[in-house]
């Protein structure tokens, strides 16, 4: 079963769904001895299957594949749902955009995504936003599947180590996309333990926890990169410093926007999926802020009309744009060179 020491440098290009991660960009990290990662959040089964099938082609070395553990929202949140789509509704209507009314239950195609996993087994699995069942865990397993759980908080981390789970990935508050709390409800100021930054929360799971620890969020540059490992991580991974990479699939506004002086800061805002996530400051965010009712992936849903037309128009000012805290040191140019870069300057 793969271990993080197969490695030939400890550094993980992270899973990016909506589009960033790529067949091409996993082969590049691996073709510099890092890991890459697919996301297979939002997509089908299939599509699942056919990225895993891609990138096959392009490397034989093990790469990871993430899933979305899916929850069903709160009663109670999805109560809130109208609300909030009526605050959206003169935004889209000024865009000529028609924001759903009724949202269908997504599970993400869960139970085919397990069963074509156990058919057809990857060498390293993650997921985030929760935990698989036992019997998921005890069936990965079983067919050779390393599995690695994203967690944020101590309690996260010993319900993974329970299920007898292979690795942990610590995320910390600086990272860019959602943060996986695996309680949806989880948002800043409201946990003790949430807003702890990357290397606290590392000593802290790893008082606790005796297994491999990946480290994640905000480690743009080497010095963060050695502090990481040198506070306990066995590995490193990263996302925002990946997305204007050659190989990324970052849509033209986002990659815009990250090389944008104009946008100088990142928040923490549920106003585009309904979970915690961190991207660039813009008016949506400011207008919206934390508006959104915890109903995820609901929310997701209901801003999607809206954030596809501004990512069409290339309006940076209406759509998502995830970063993490060290979204300055992005750089364009290829991943391998990147990662090779970047260990480099980890060890001077
Ligand atoms: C655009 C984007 C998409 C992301 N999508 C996922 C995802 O699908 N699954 C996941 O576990 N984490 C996802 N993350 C979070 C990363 O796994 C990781 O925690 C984060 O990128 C680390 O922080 P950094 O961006 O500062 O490097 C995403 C991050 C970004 C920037």
């Amino acid at each position: 079963m793969f271990t993080l020491d197969e490695l030939t440098l400890p550094i993980i290009a992270a899973p990016m769904a909506g589009g960033a991660s790529t067949p091409e960009l996993v082969a590049a990290v691996n073709a510099a001895g890092g890991l890459g990662w697919l996301a297979a959040g939002y997509k089908s089964a299939a599509a699942m299957t056919e990225q895993i099938s891609a990138t096959r082609k392009l490397t034989d070395r093990p790469f990871g594949v993430n899933l979305f553990v899916p929850a069903a929202s709160d009663p109670a949140a999805l109560a809130d749902l109208p609300a909030y789509r009526a605050e959206l509704l003169p935004e889209a209507e000024r865009w000529d955009i028609a924001l759903p009314e009724r949202i269908t239950p997504d599970d993400e195609d869960w139970a085919a995504k397990i069963a074509a996993l156990l058919a057809d087994p990857v060498p390293v699995l993650s997921y985030t936003f929760a935990l698989p069942t036992r019997q998921e865990a005890d069936a990965l397993r079983a067919v050779g599947t390393a599995q690695v759980a994203t967690v944020t908080s101590v309690a996260e981390a010993l319900a993974a180590a329970e299920l007898g789970l292979d690795a942990l990935c610590v995320q910390g508050p600086e990272a860019g996309g959602h943060r996986g709390t695996h309680a949806v409800t989880a948002a800043p100021g409201t946990e003790r333990l949430l807003d702890v930054p990357l290397l606290d929360l590392l000593a802290l799971v790893r008082a606790a926890v005796d297994l491999p620890l990946i480290a994640a969020g905000g480690l743009g540059d080497g010095p963060r990169i050695a502090a990481a490992l040198a506070a306990g991580a066995a590995a490193v991974q990263l996302g925002t410093s990946y997305l204007l990479t050659d190989e990324a699939g970052t849509s033209a506004p986002h990659r815009a926007a990250l090389a944008d002086p104009a946008f100088s800061e990142t928040v923490r805002t549920r106003a585009f999926t309904g979970r915690v996530a961190r991207g660039l400051r813009n008016s949506f965010t400011d207008r919206h802020a934390d508006h959104a009712p915890h109903a995820y992936p609901e929310v997701h849903h209901l801003t999607a009309p809206l954030r596809a037309a501004a990512t069409g128009r290339g309006d940076t000012q209406h759509m998502h744009l995830w970063a993490g805290t060290a979204f300055r040191e992005a750089r364009p140019g290829g991943a391998a060179e990147l990662t090779a870069r970047l260990w480099a300057s980890a060890q001077l």
